[in-house]
């Protein structure tokens, strides 16, 4: 997609279709909107007084009139009331305007900028949220053809130098991207992308961005004792990997260790899942999506601070092999775990994640997990949990998170919940119960981060959409890119706390 700043007026956009938002107050103040009323014939500011365009956020209407002896459409979106104006609405006005083109078959489009806020967010957000909108799961489709791609977007602004957002134009383009990678990982199915195949992905990335890449085969694994991670995979014939990708600065800078649960197919192993919902699972690996799509953003952004990504990446299945209830295993800081649920298998593989990223030099470490249900039932699927050892590294996340308008809500933690975790046998059990059952996942993790600042994240209920919304298919989200390269970002800037 080609994303151009146009300003000087609608008459800049005089083919292909136009966007303009309405908002509850009317929409009439901004400039570029008299010119297209003219431009219309009058048709556009006669449909808003009719009231048949909706200001309600998301809402599309349409347009129509007679331009040269052609047809042309405005499209009408609804953003609410101005005061409500901010990122999250700009990114699913210009989502809602790429999507409901493509549906249309409209590869042009240019979508009028709102005066409402500071136009390089505004921009930036819309442009993430064009490349979100501009994405199809329909990777695997041979016979329905797929809606178009949109293949260039203008941004229509009125005072602004088009020169002084180019800037956020290109920090936005990379976060779409970046986003866009973790969906497409997360949407591909288990017998396609193994252990393997995205260690193998990951290297691609690394080749691109210049990253260090290095992927453990499971004779590094057991040297170095990550036996959490191999107990998961030994149900699999899929062996498994461990990949650290790494991005530096500075020797003097702080190092943040991004860890991501990767696990391509989780079947619950010999705890099996019930069938129903199951296929959905191929999914469980997109927190080490998440962790791939902000390595890549770092690595075009450069931000002043060393990045470490880990990807745990197993597959989860039972055979006559598998671990089983009541097994013990030793993680890579020598606990041992007695196994009481192989579905819980997303903190076993993030337990060495944890300790190999500090092995990596990270000062700073942030985990993010597909990893329980509890975060589901406690949340719902629009906020992710966040869970954290430090409140000043967890107020830095929450800060980017508001920044990039992902949604996520701090859950507590505290020593109590421990004991759930007890074992006759070992030194922790791998399940704590029902109750609290994120909180108790969360504080297993803990025992894994020594006394590195830790945030964990858990993106089980956000990581991808059920329902498919007017600005993005159902399917995956890649939820927390943003968030994450944020995060590095503002460390860069300010330095970590
Ligand atoms: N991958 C699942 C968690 C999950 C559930 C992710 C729903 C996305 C949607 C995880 O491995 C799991 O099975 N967790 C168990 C833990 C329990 C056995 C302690 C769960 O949440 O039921
Ligand atoms: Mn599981
Ligand atoms: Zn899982």
């Amino acid at each position: 997609m080609q994303v151009n700043i146009v300003s000087g007026g609608s008459e800049a956009a005089s083919t292909g279709t136009l966007v303009v938002p309405i908002f509850e107050e009317g929409t009439a103040s901004e400039p570029t909107l008299e010119a297209l009323d003219a431009q219309t014939g009058g048709a556009l500011s006669q449909s808003l007084e009719s009231g048949r365009l909706s200001h309600k956020p998301n809402k599309v209407g349409a347009v129509v009139f007679a331009q040269d002896g052609a047809t042309r459409h405005v499209l009408a979106i609804g953003v609410g009331s101005r005061e409500d104006w901010n990122t999250t609405r700009a990114r699913k006005y210009c989502g809602t305007a790429v999507r409901q083109s493509r549906g249309l078959g409209i590869t042009l489009v240019t979508v009028v900028v709102p005066e409402a806020c500071e136009a390089a967010s505004t921009v930036a957000a819309m442009i993430h949220g064009a490349y979100v909108a501009n994405f199809s799961t329909g990777t695997y489709k041979t016979r329905d053809k797929p809606d178009p791609d949109v293949e260039t977007l203008g941004l229509l602004v009125s005072g602004d130098e088009p020169g002084s957002l180019e800037r956020a134009v290109e920090h936005a383009t990379v976060i779409g991207e970046a986003t866009n990678l973790a969906r497409s990982l997360a949407n591909e199915p288990g017998n396609r992308l193994t252990p393997n195949e995205f260690a193998d992905r990951a290297e691609q990335v690394a080749l691109a961005g210049g990253l260090d890449y290095h992927a453990m085969d499971e004779n590094e694994l057991e040297e170095r004792g990550y036996g959490a991670l191999l107990g998961v995979s030994q149900g699999s014939r899929q062996p498994a990997r461990m990949v650290t990708l790494r991005y530096l600065a500075g020797p003097d800078a702080p190092t943040i260790g991004f860890v991501g649960k990767g696990v391509t197919f989780d079947s619950g192993g010999i705890s099996i899942k019930p069938a129903d919902r199951m296929h959905l699972m191929k999914g469980d690996m997109s927190g080490a999506a998440a962790v791939l799509g902000a390595m890549q953003a770092v690595a075009h952004l450069k931000p002043k601070v060393n990045v470490v990504g880990v990807l745990c990446l197993s597959e989860n299945l039972p055979d006559g092999a598998a671990m089983k209830p009541g097994d013990i295993l030793v993680a890579g800081n020598g606990m041992t775990i007695e196994i009481l649920n192989t579905d819980a298998e997303g903190r076993l593989v993030l337990a060495d994640g944890l300790v190999h990223a500090r092995s990596q030099g990270a000062t700073h470490l942030v985990d993010v997990a597909t990893l329980t249900g509890a975060c589901v039932v406690a949340l719902g699927t629009i906020n992710t949990g966040v869970f954290a050892s430090s409140t000043p590294w967890a107020d830095m996340l929450l800060r980017a998170a508001e920044h990039t308008g992902e949604t996520m809500w701090r859950m507590p933690i505290s020593p109590e919940y421990r004991e759930q975790m007890d074992s006759n046998i070992a030194d922790i059990a791998n399940a704590g119960g029902r109750e609290g059952g994120a909180i108790s996942a969360a504080t297993f993790l803990q025992e894994f981060t020594g006394d590195v600042p830790w945030v964990h994240l858990d993106i089980a209920g956000t990581a991808r959409t059920s329902k498919s919304l007017p600005y993005m298919e159902q399917g995956p989200t890649g939820v927390a890119v943003a968030t994450l390269t944020r995060l590095a970002e503002s460390v860069g800037e300010d330095g970590a706390p």
